[in-house]
């Protein structure tokens, strides 16, 4: 039903107007009260040569009211007009009961290149990677429920100095069995201990150098070591990913682009951007007030910024991407702003498509983390203990249910999951244990549970279902409440998409569960009125599609029984 054009038909001929230009002047008040949409008639004032009150009060009392309107008010120079709650309750139950509601083609062919998580070898999964890996598989689910072809690409940290540093100390106290048992533990505490010793002995420094060259020369045993550390980073961060449920269409990482830098800093050069600066070759971004971006430094070694330009050109020619997101944290905005700079100023004009979606940092309630010196929290330790209170919290409330152990890890990692993506993404994010499993706040508790009141609902009246639902029973402020937010549900995923903001759908269902939740408490749901419990039972399924398909779409899995 197109509300705003069957008012603006209704009212144009009073108006003097094209029903578009009246379309044009509806709005929408804030306050429900007020009404669901409301004409102001002071801009008529000129043409009609009234007074505004006076031109409200003529045409609403001259018109025929439209289809799916109820009544109308009068106030001041306003006409608030009230929609007729139950066909607009039918309408909307109708679309949203249905899979892949909010759904589209809109993005057919066309490729969205989301490069996230990204982390890098040897280093722990951290708390903070949480940010860029729910935003991250949350965007890809989302483009591809519009119809686009998502690629997930984890751009992987497995090139650097760091790597001949790592190397290094392997060869002089580490040991296979501890690094196999222990992995990144033990790689990490061999990198502790690098830091450590070469405060003492620089030349440390310099051994690290000729490692990493080794590795850059291709030396089979310095390139074999490198190898080993990527796969056993991998074996132990895809245990988290399988957690999450997150996947990967590529694990590409800076590594990858080692042998596709150089036709860049040659096109670099010769479109004549290159600089030097200190022994450095530089492309100079004063007139964009930024420092400018270093391309090699003055050892002739490339940087981070390098591969990411020769990533972003792989991309756009195997991919042909209409967009590549780069899902990191906000303390990178320069250094994406510069690099995405360099592309335009090279005469791409794709780099309007590449974004930066940045984030806030995470901490937990008992300070912030460092990667630093070893004090780190592990993801993979957040998501377990999160599984641990879920279970103790089910012992308690429903020590009987099946599958405990199973509902415990969806419900505690989707705990996880839904409290990070339930703002925007550039604030900040505590984590707070009590409010993170709140059974009634506004958490990913709280969402799976109303899902699941729904289902046991839809199980108790299966043979209610093929009733014809008499809407009429749905004539209440609480319905009417839950109706709207479900409508509401397509746009948010549009604006979610366009935004790269996946909270603004947590949002929305956080809104439907609400109202669903005093609908539920004033009003029986299943009595002897056959048809009019059919009604409630629609508006159940249509609350459990949509709050299933939201959490869906931010990653988080819903039960069926909790
Ligand atoms: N590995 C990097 C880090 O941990 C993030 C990489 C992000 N992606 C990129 N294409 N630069 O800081």
């Amino acid at each position: 039903m197109n509300y705003i054009e069957n008012l603006a038909k209704a009212i144009e001929k009073q108006t003097g107007l094209t029903a578009a230009e009246v379309a044009g002047m509806i709005e929408v008040p804030a306050d429900e009260t007020m009404g669901d949409f409301a004409l102001p008639c002071f801009k008529l004032a000129k043409t009609l040569k009234k007074a505004p009150p006076v031109i409200a009060d003529e045409i609403a009392n001259g018109m025929a009211l439209p289809e799916g309107f109820k009544s109308f008010s009068v106030v001041g120079a306003y006409i608030n007009f009230f929609i007729d709650p139950v066909a607009f309750i039918a309408d909307v139950l109708k679309a949203s009961g249905e899979e892949g509601y909010g759904g589209s083609d809109e993005g057919q062919g066309k490729n969205i290149c989301i490069d996230y998580s990204s982390i890098n070898i040897a280093k722990p999964f951290h708390i903070g990677h949480i940010m860029s890996t729910a935003i991250g598989n949350a965007l890809y689910r989302i483009y591809n429920y519009r119809g686009y072809t998502a690629i997930g690409i984890n751009h992987l940290g497995d090139w650097g100095t760091q790597f001949g540093k790592l190397c290094y100390a392997y060869e002089a106290w580490g040991n296979k069995e501890d690094v196999e048992a222990r992995n990144i533990d033990a790689l990490l505490a061999l990198y502790v201990k690098f830091h450590d010793e070469a405060d003492k002995d620089d030349s440390l420094n310099d051994a690290a150098r000729e490692w990493f060259k080794r590795i850059e020369a291709g030396d089979e045993y310095a390139v074999s070591l490198l190898d080993w550390f990527t796969e056993i980073t991998l074996k132990r961060v895809n245990k988290v990913y399988e957690m999450l449920g997150v996947s990967f269409d590529y694990y590409t990482g800076e590594r990858f682009y080692n042998d596709k830098m150089q036709p860049i800093v040659d096109e670099l050069d010769a479109k004549g951007l290159l600089t030097e600066s200190q022994g450095a070759r530089v492309v100079d971004l004063e007139s964009y007030s930024m420092p400018p971006c270093i391309i090699i430094k003055n050892d002739g070694t490339t940087l981070y910024a390098t591969r990411d330009l020769a990533a972003a050109f792989y991309r756009k020619k195997t991919f042909n991407f209409y967009k590549a997101l780069y899902v990191v944290a906000y303390q990178q905005n320069l250094h994406f702003s510069q690099w995405f700079k360099v592309v335009g100023l090279m005469g791409y004009d794709w780099e309007k498509d590449l974004e930066h979606v940045n984030f806030g940092m995470v901490a937990l309630e008992d300070g912030t983390i460092s990667t630093r010196k070893g004090r780190v929290v592990f993801l993979e330790d957040v998501l377990n203990k999160a599984c641990e209170k879920t279970a103790e919290i089910i012992e308690i409330k429903n020590p009987g249910l099946e599958n405990k152990t199973a509902i415990a890890k969806q419900v505690g990692i989707g705990a996880v999951v839904f409290s990070v993506l339930s703002q925007g993404r550039i604030k900040d994010v505590t984590f707070t244990w009590d409010r993170v499993l709140n059974f009634e706040g506004e958490t990913g508790p709280y969402m799976q549970y109303t899902a699941v009141r729904c289902n046991s609902l839809l199980v108790r009246g299966a043979d209610l279902l093929n009733e014809t639902p008499d809407f009429s029973a749905l004539d209440n402020d609480e319905a009417f409440k839950t109706a709207k937010a479900l409508d509401r549900f397509p746009s948010a995923i549009e604006t979610a998409l366009a935004k790269n903001e996946p909270y603004l759908i947590t949002r929305n269902i956080i809104d439907v569960a609400k109202a669903f939740n005093k609908f539920y408490f004033e009003h029986k749901i299943i009595d002897e009125n056959k048809a009019a419990s059919a009604a409630r039972l629609a508006l159940a399924k249509a609350v459990k599609n949509v709050i299933t398909t939201g959490l869906y779409l931010i990653g988080v899995e819903t039960p069926e029984k909790m």
